[in-house]
């Protein structure tokens, strides 16, 4: 499955900074379709890492559509061999900060 949103729907912060909230709501979504993959039975992983110009004109994609993601679907192995990121642990420390407000 190919994932797009629509650059042409507006969704930001406009009160405060005009943050985009696009990326943050396909995320949600994207997230969810892979629960319900796993909920199926099959498996699949995030693929963000894709020439997105060639998709597009490879695929007849309508005028305002970003792809965002790609989901592999398929039967996980049964015998899966982890990436080696898989064991790099990163020490909480690296991406929690505590501060005082
Ligand atoms: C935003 C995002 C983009 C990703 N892009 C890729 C990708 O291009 N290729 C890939 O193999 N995995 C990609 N992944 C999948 C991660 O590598 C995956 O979550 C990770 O392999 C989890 O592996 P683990 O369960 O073995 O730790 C992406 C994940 C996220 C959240």
């Amino acid at each position: 499955m190919i994932i797009f949103y629509d650059k042409s729907v507006p969704y930001k912060r406009d009160k405060y900074d005009g943050k985009e909230f696009r990326d943050i709501d396909t995320s949600i979504v994207v997230t969810h379709m892979m629960l319900e993959i796993e909920e199926l039975g099959l498996g699949t992983t995030w693929i963000g890492s894709f020439d997105s110009d060639k998709l597009i004109e490879n695929y007849d994609v309508p005028e305002n559509q970003i792809p965002a993601a790609i989901l592999p679907i398929d039967c996980p192995s049964e015998e899966p061999i982890p990436s080696k990121l898989h064991f790099q642990i990163k020490s909480i420390s690296d991406f929690v900060y505590w501060n005082k407000f």
